[in-house]
């Protein structure tokens, strides 16, 4: 059996602003993401990551070309069209936002409240103890620190078992263990629920929980490979960073680590 792709987009370009100041951010951008496959994607700061991900995320209206996300076609679709699709995303992004006045499980509890079921409660302990939180499921936020929030966060997106996910930076805050024990528990759904997971990291520790590593630079996709491919091409130059693969097809691979402060953005 084919199973029709996650995520199917065709010819994608996006604009910031308008009139003198229109600003092209993606160039024409094709990519097909099939279920249950883990793709990550790095570039340099400003090359359009969060752009292109928030695009496939409904989060921000399609401009130019096709997108189709868990079968649906994003160009010309209704805003209750989209309001649907989100619902079926988890999304993790940088800001956690989290509700203050709730505990960690009250907040992770919040996403299952359209179909409040039997077990949630459960549910919600047993993902916060799998990302090391369980002596922390009724603390509130301001008790805990930034990585844990960002856990919780992390807990909520994926506490619905969604279909995609879109990730932005999820392992920033954690430390090693932590940012391991997030993807393996990503790993894990790929496998045993055929989840799709597109993840913005600069993290290479994490780079072999990838079945794809695509590069974007200048809003444009430069290589798209297998972390074995990347790694096999890259050699250690000190901590947190490799150097380019020594291949044609790959030809600038920006420094991992790198941060918006360090390149001055
Ligand atoms: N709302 C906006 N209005 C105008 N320009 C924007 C807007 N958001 C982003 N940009 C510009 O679009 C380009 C791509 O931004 P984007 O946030 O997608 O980059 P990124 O790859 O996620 O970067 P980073 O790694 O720093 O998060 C940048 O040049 C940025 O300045
Ligand atoms: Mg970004």
């Amino acid at each position: 059996m084919t199973s029709s792709p996650t995520v199917k987009i065709s010819n994608l370009c996006h604009y910031y602003g308008e009139g003198d100041l229109r600003k092209q951010v993606l160039f024409d951008i094709s990519l097909t993401i099939p279920p249950g496959q883990i793709v990550i994607l790095m570039g340099p700061s400003g090359s359009g990551k969060t752009t292109l991900l928030t695009l496939i995320g409904a989060l921000r209206s399609l401009q130019q070309g096709s997108l189709q996300v868990l079968g649906q076609e994003l160009a010309g679709s209704s805003k209750q069209k989209l309001v649907q699709l989100r619902q079926k995303i988890g999304f993790i992004f940088q800001s956690h936002n989290l509700f203050f006045a709730l505990t960690a499980r009250q907040n992770v509890m919040l996403s299952t409240d359209m179909h409040p079921q039997r077990g949630d409660r459960e549910r919600a302990a047993e993902i916060l103890a799998r990302l090391g939180l369980k002596e922390r499921i009724d603390y509130h936020p301001h008790a805990l620190s930034g990585g844990q929030r960002q856990r919780v966060a992390i807990a909520r997106a994926l506490v619905n078992q969604p279909p995609l996910i879109l990730a932005d930076e999820p392992t920033a805050a954690l430390d090693r263990q932590t940012g391991r024990d997030v993807v393996t528990l990503m790993r894990q759904m790929a496998e045993e629920q055929g989840t799709t997971v597109l993840m913005v990291t600069h993290d290479n520790r994490i780079l072999d929980v990838a079945d794809r590593v695509i590069n974007l630079v200048d809003g444009a996709l430069e290589f798209d490979v297998s972390p074995l491919e990347l790694l096999s091409g890259a050699t250690a130059t000190g901590a947190g960073h490799w150097s380019p693969p020594q291949t044609a097809a790959a030809p600038t691979f920006p420094p991992l680590g790198v941060t918006a402060d360090s390149l001055g953005a």
